[in-house]
């Protein structure tokens, strides 16, 4: 394999050019020799080699001269120097000038094989870094999370240091910024990966369960504690849990958190002994922390427990960058077969348009577009742009009115409310359908069957020649 490796010899006595050319050729390296620092440029400029060795003392231009004009030309070219025996200064001069290292002369030739060896390596290995960096920089998406803009790159770099380590972890950001998609991404991207990710909604379970919900609790704790049960911080052992909503955290279990946290053990609701826990903590919150300290809704020391990591993701409208890879992505994502794509003037649109709910309104729009048309190509019509937002705006009374020509079904009265509800929770399903009082299953069951519902009437109208529905 070294014969793919090219290695220029410069020097100009004519005996110690042959002898080092031969030695390395017969290595098996490519070498090629020059008598000049002056030949070797001129060289250099047609031909890149993987490394350089240089005598220092040659007339015209030094070896040290060699080196600073292979630096502008050859930036990635290591040079080896050759010194004379005894001269301090000039091995001091050989580094200071950037070569990666020197020998002495006289030398033994394997000395100068291994020097050469280890200057090819770093060279690899520089080389190998480029790419990777550079593949990293390419690449908008590292587990599900998907961004290409300057803030995403920092949350990726971020992603990746913590992954492996155990520090508690607190996102930030906006409605459907996706920090549940990054909470995951820190866990499958660690150590912990083979072990259980627990997420839970601090707001959809009632405060009174909530306690034993993380912590567990003995048979007989409470009125309907028939057996003892592990709760999720137990069951996230090893592993990760991710406290979603945690501003919503009821004050008598922020202090029993902040002690998890700093004894790392739990107590389970009645019990009488503690367990050990290894879990690592993610919180998030679309609430500013700083705000709820101050009013005294969040405690402070629990505050500075969670933050060890700060992660925010600013709102999507901040990020337009982030806008074309999620479109992608979420055309893939709910697409039947191969991906459907967007028209370059539809593109624009969506990077235009305001997302206060962020990611999450972004892919349900998506979602709803797919479901609308069979186009290949969505065009701007077949976007509901100004669909959940400002259909809060206009409200439900407008949209009736407008319906007015026919009666609708109860069903489509009942989506109107809920596109309506939906609006009002920035498209955020749990908070949804914690309004309605339904759950989240329920009204992804009735997303679907309506998906099915209005892909089949633009159909009909579409074979009658009428007018797609409205949605
Ligand atoms: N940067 C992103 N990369 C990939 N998916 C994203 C991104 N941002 C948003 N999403 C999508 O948006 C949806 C909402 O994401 P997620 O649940 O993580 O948001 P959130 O910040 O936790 O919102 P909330 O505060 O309302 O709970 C998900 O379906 C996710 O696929
Ligand atoms: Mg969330």
């Amino acid at each position: 394999m070294n014969q793919y490796r090219r290695i220029l010899v410069v020097d100009d006595d004519l005996a110690m050019r042959e002898m080092l050319t031969s030695m390395f050729n017969e290595e098996g390296y490519a070498a090629t020799s020059a008598c000049s620092a002056d030949e070797a440029i001129e060289i250099s400029k047609d031909q890149e080699y993987d490394a350089v060795l240089s005598d220092i003392k040659m007339p015209g231009k030094s070896g040290i001269e060699l080196v600073a004009a292979l630096r502008e030309l050859r930036p990635e070219t290591p040079v080896v120097l050759m010194t004379a025996f005894g001269s301090i200064d000039s091995a001091v001069e050989a580094m200071r000038s950037g070569a990666l290292d020197y020998v002495t002369k006289p030398f033994e030739p394997e000395v100068v094989l291994v020097a050469m060896e280890r200057a090819l390596e770093r060279r690899a290995l520089e080389q190998e870094n480029r790419q990777l960096r550079r593949a990293l920089d390419q690449t908008s998406q590292l587990g599900d999370l998907i961004g290409t803009s300057p803030a995403m790159r920092e949350i990726f770099a971020l992603v990746r240091r913590v992954a492996h380590n155990r520090s508690s972890v607190l996102i930030t950001g906006g409605s459907g910024t996706g920090k549940e998609v990054v909470a995951r991404t820190i866990h499958f991207h660690g150590s912990r990966a083979d072990k259980p990710f627990v997420p839970i909604n601090c707001t959809a379970i009632p405060e009174g369960l909530l306690e034993s919900e993380l912590f567990g609790h003995v048979r007989g704790a409470f009125t309907g504690a028939h057996a003892s049960k592990r709760g999720l911080f137990e069951q996230a052992s090893g592993g990760t849990i991710f406290l979603d909503e945690i501003g919503d955290m009821p004050p008598g279990l922020q202090s029993k958190l902040l002690r998890v946290l700093q004894d790392r053990e739990i107590r389970p609701v009645g019990g009488t002994h503690t367990i050990p826990v290894d879990v690592r903590v993610i919180a998030a919150t679309n609430k500013e922390l700083r705000e709820e300290i101050d009013r005294g809704a969040f405690r402070e020391d629990l505050y500075y427990r969670l933050n060890v990591i700060p992660i925010h993701i600013p709102p999507l409208a901040e990020r337009p960058e982030d806008v074309p890879p999620l479109v992608e992505a979420f055309l893939a994502r709910h697409s039947d077969g191969e991906p459907r794509t967007v028209s370059s003037e539809a593109m624009k649109a969506l990077c235009a348009a305001e997302w206060k709910g962020n990611g999450r309104e972004l892919e349900n729009l998506i979602e709803r577009a797919l479901a609308l048309t069979d186009r290949p190509e969505l065009q701007v019509e077949d976007l509901p742009l100004e669909g959940a937002a400002e259909s809060a705006a206009g409200g439900i009374a407008e949209r009736l009115h407008s319906c007015a020509v026919r009666r609708l079904t109860l069903e489509e009265l009942q989506d109107l409310y809920i596109d309506e509800v939906m609006a009002l929770h920035n498209g955020n399903k749990v908070h949804a359908a914690a309004a309605l009082g339904i759950d989240r299953k329920t009204l992804y069951r009735r997303a679907e069957r309506r998906a099915k519902r209005e892909a089949q009437q633009s159909s009909e109208a579409a074979a009658t020649g009428g007018s797609p529905a409205q949605a």
